[in-house]
């Protein structure tokens, strides 16, 4: 009993020295910090939490993979040659952005990512680009477009999930409709209507 009760002293004895000896609860967790005063929030990202907007862009959207400087290249053709949508083919994209439907109008951006044939019954794509602007208030922000392009629906909507810069935190959804298209080589002018939830 003697040596029990000698052995439980010894063992709590260990239990206070090794807490003691531990970080205390502050010290182990000042990686992380929550700022819920709006003026230290407003100094920190320099955006005001307080002023949610809705900004909308109308851009167009060039994919030229015709003649000696394509924007948008095949970079995987498609696997299964069988596949009636070509299901896999992927482009990489670093396409113009304009304000007017011409290739030659006032360049607001470039669109840079992929597209990819995601679809194995209808022509189907995976989207998956951001929209760097690079004119006005705007330059050097981006945003983030992924989703689902059924390039023969009148009007696709996809996903805006995110954005940097003066779109910190946005989030919002675009509608792509087909401007132009040439059958011969492929270039298409599509209009893209953007909406961003931004502050
Ligand atoms: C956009 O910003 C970049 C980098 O700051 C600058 O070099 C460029 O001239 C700007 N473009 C326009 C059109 O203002």
């Amino acid at each position: 009993m003697q040596s029990y009760l000698q052995i439980t002293t010894f063992t709590f004895s260990l239990l206070i020295i090794y807490s003691l000896s531990l970080p205390s609860p502050t010290q182990a967790n000042n990686f992380v910090t929550t700022i819920e005063d709006e003026q230290e929030v407003q100094q920190l990202i320099g955006l005001n939490f307080n002023k949610q907007k809705l900004t909308h862009f109308k851009l167009y959207w060039h994919d030229v993979l015709s003649g000696p400087n394509p924007t948008s290249v095949s970079v995987i053709n498609p696997p299964n040659k069988n596949s009636p949508t070509g299901f896999g083919t992927t482009n990489m994209i670093d396409n113009p952005l304009t304000y007017g439907p011409k290739l030659g109008s006032k360049l607001a951006g470039r669109a840079q990512g992929f597209y990819a044939s995601a679809c194995q019954k209808d022509v189907g794509l995976l989207m998956a680009m951001n929209f760097a602007f690079m004119e006005g208030k705007y330059n050097g922000s981006t945003i983030t477009v992924l989703g689902r392009n059924m390039v023969f629906d009148k009007i696709r909507e996809m996903p805006i999930i995110g954005g940097s810069g003066l779109f910190r935190f946005a989030r919002g959804y675009v509608q792509a409709r087909t401007n132009t298209f040439n059958l011969k080589n492929g270039d298409a002018t599509v209009q893209y209507d953007c909406y961003v939830m931004h502050y």
